[in-house]
């Protein structure tokens, strides 16, 4: 990863601001003027604006009304704050919904999706709802951007288009189901195609006319799959469609939209390359389990993807300072935490800070929302706790100005795989804990994480040249060339690690015939024959070999999955301790080429994998953020560019805990304290060291 130049070179800070609602306070005057004066005592830099403000700017179909918008630009400009300008495309006007019904989404026919296998036409509510195909729409979109775009080209404030809002979900429109039959019919030249595919044989589904092609059969799997790859490129057709006036009118200034880390209706890999940043929102949920490292590790993978999106630091454009409103169950967040998972970010590559919401509103279902600025007025809002939390993030990001660009180097790779997670989702038979990739990814990556070692995040077509290590966990559908990058990279020297449920079906979601995991059954010198999905009171146990190459020793429990694989040219490893297949291999590694395949054919869990890893990360020498194993609750990253090499050493429990820095003395720049050797974090405590 190459070290990059900030987002817009026209504003080389780190952002700090979030989503702000002037619109909505109009009719209240007075409240911008507070909300500017407060700004700087919570070093607030940067305000995202008219994220929902169609109505704000055509009350009317065709009268527009900027005036206050221009106001809050040149407000910014003023005070060389930084606009991250919206399109408000999230939430469409209720004059525009009534006068143009095709703009609102059809539901879902499909038991699947929750449908009743007849679509309806959705009544005017909430946001995020429109249909992606509608020409009204998709034209509407223009006409506004266009004049957004001319408006406010070369305005000094203009550092970020925020295009639309956390785009998703799916409409099942007569426009989108012709928009889905041309895709199908690009995809695949002829029905034959397309009937092999889908294995459309099944049930005597096949079908003989495009027409007949909908979303409504949940048998027909390979129709799900391509539905979701259908529903991705159609949100990006609309993006690049709703961005044209923006490259046209403002080619200098970046675009970007406000991503869901793993929200399995998209597959930002391809939206990646038609963005110039990634932004990402993320509410992790800290203090809600009994496994205090849990949030900080889930949190941790969401920032590595955002990270590898694009091989460069990312935004992060919605966080809250507070409790949000929308989950089941919301503790406060403890003193010190809104620091702590803010400065995580930056640690895993953000170059911003930034809020969901800077005021919160009186009224609307986001009245009690977390926010910068409460509704105590501006009088005691800076005595908040929030307000204050906020104000010492602001002084962390200007002390965390050099680490802007900086890369977050990574010698280790884990595979995840949208088309595989939607092709495992779309497929009858492994249980619905196998499903549960990201859950599954979540414990490999953990093991990384909490030594410190940087991990990116890559899809099956990525390049994998380059990492020493790549992993691949219940990557169930394989891509064309994976199998081949893979064995090249291996066959260099590589270590590939693959998991039960690995290589069942092609990019089709048709299972490999001649034994599983199809291609790679050269590489991991194994084949799969069955799969055992257990109870949840059952277990097994993987017992290791004496002076096995895993280093490890004894037995490990394993629960849920357990594949009855045989070891062919590879080496067994660990044997299964019981049950029919007792003897059998469940851990196994092949020699190939200069490198080592590993195939882990049941589920260890957390034990299993953190061990495996540990041993592994110590034999292959993989660089660690700091040397030492570092006590519960505390986990380290770095960045680093050529003002230096950046530690972030964090404490994610409540409790007091001993930090090992090593004895070089390091300067944190969060404290100004020249540091070394045993340092004990007080509870959420961080320290970035240069
Ligand atoms: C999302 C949205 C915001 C807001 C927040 C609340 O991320 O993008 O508009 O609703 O959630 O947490
Ligand atoms: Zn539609």
């Amino acid at each position: 990863m190459k070290n990059s130049p900030p987002f817009n070179p026209k504003f080389p800070f780190m952002l700090h601001g979030g989503d702000y609602n002037p619109d909505q306070w109009r009719h209240v005057p007075g409240t911008v003027d507070e909300d500017f004066s407060l700004f700087p005592l919570a070093g607030i830099n940067s305000v995202s604006i008219g994220i929902f403000a169609w109505t704000a700017l055509e009350p009317e179909e065709g009268k527009f009304e900027f005036g206050w918008l221009d106001d809050i630009m040149d407000r910014c400009a003023s005070r060389g704050m930084a606009a991250v300008l919206a399109t408000p495309s999230a939430a469409k006007p209720n004059w525009m919904a009534q006068k143009y019904p095709e703009i609102r989404r059809m539901t879902s026919p499909s038991p699947i999706w929750g449908g009743n296998l007849s679509p309806l036409r959705e009544e005017q509510h909430t946001r995020h709802n429109h249909c992606f195909t509608s020409p009204v729409y998709r034209a509407k979109c223009t006409e506004m951007n266009t004049r957004l775009a001319q408006r406010y080209a070369g305005h000094p404030a203009l550092a970020l288009w925020h295009v639309s809002n956390e785009y998703g979900g799916t409409c099942h429109c007569p426009l989108c189901y012709a928009a889905f039959q041309r895709w199908l019919q690009k995809k695949y030249e002829t029905l034959d195609a397309l009937n092999h595919a889908w294995w459309t044989g099944f049930w005597a589904h096949t079908f003989t006319a495009w027409e007949q092609i909908t979303t409504i059969d949940p048998s027909v799997d390979g129709m799900r799959l391509d539905w979701c790859r259908f529903t991705t490129d159609q949100t990006v057709d609309f993006f690049r469609a709703e961005s044209a006036p923006l490259r046209e009118h403002t080619p200098g200034v970046p675009v970007c939209i406000n991503m869901m880390g793993f929200y399995d209706g998209l597959d930002y890999w391809r939206f990646a390359p038609h963005v110039d940043v990634v932004s990402f929102d993320s509410y992790p949920d800290y203090h809600d389990r009994p496994d205090p490292e849990h949030p900080a590790a889930a949190a941790a993978l969401w920032h590595d993807l955002n990270r590898t999106l694009k091989q460069k630091p990312f935004l992060l454009m919605e966080s809250a300072p507070g409790p949000v409103n929308w989950k089941p169950f919301t503790r406060l967040i403890r003193p010190g935490v809104h620091r702590l998972k803010s400065i995580q970010a930056v640690a895993h590559g953000a170059d911003s800070v930034q809020y969901f919401q800077i005021r919160k509103g009186r009224g609307g279902s986001e009245k009690l929302h977390a926010a910068v600025i409460d509704h105590v007025g501006a009088a005691q809002a800076p005595q908040t706790r929030m307000f204050q939390e906020v104000a010492q993030v602001g002084k962390d990001l200007q002390a965390l100005a050099p680490v802007i660009g900086a890369a977050t180097p990574a010698k280790v790779a884990m595979i995840y795989d949208w088309d595989s997670r939607w092709a495992l989702e779309a497929s009858a038979g492994p249980s619905k804990y196998a499903k549960e990739c990201l859950r599954h990814g979540e414990k490999h990556h953990r093991a990384f994480w909490k030594r410190g070692v940087g991990v990116d995040i890559i899809n099956g077509d990525c390049e994998v040249d380059g990492y020493d290590v790549v992993i691949a966990p219940s990557v169930y559908l394989l891509r064309k060339g994976f199998a081949g990058r893979v064995e090249k990279f291996t066959a260099n020297g590589g270590t590939f690690v693959a998991t039960w449920l690995t290589g069942v079906v092609d990019d089709s979601g048709l299972v490999f015939q001649g034994g599983l995991p199809g291609p790679l059954r050269k590489l991991l010198g194994i084949w799969s024959e069955e799969i055992d999905y257990l109870y949840d009171d059952e277990t097994n146990a993987a017992v290791f070999a004496d002076g096995n190459l895993a280093g490890l020793n004894g037995a490990f429990a394993l629960k849920n999955v357990c594949e009855v694989i045989h070891a062919e040219t590879a080496q067994t490893v660990a044997a299964y301790g019981r049950d029919f297949y007792a003897g059998k291999p469940c851990v196994t590694v092949n020699a190939f080429g200069k490198g080592e395949a590993w195939y882990i054919a049941a589920d260890g869990g957390r034990e299993l994998l953190d061990a495996f890893y540990a041993k592994l990360i110590a034999r292959k020498n993989l660089p660690r953020a700091l040397r030492d194993d570092q006590p519960e609750g505390v986990a380290a990253q770095a960045r680093g560019n050529e003002n230096g090499v950046f530690t972030f050493v964090s404490n994610y429990s409540g409790k007091p805990a001993d930090a090992l820095l090593g004895s070089t003395p390091r300067v944190d720049l969060l404290s100004g304290a020249t540091v070394s050797g045993k340092v004990t974090l007080p509870p959420y405590g961080v320290m970035v060291l240069k």
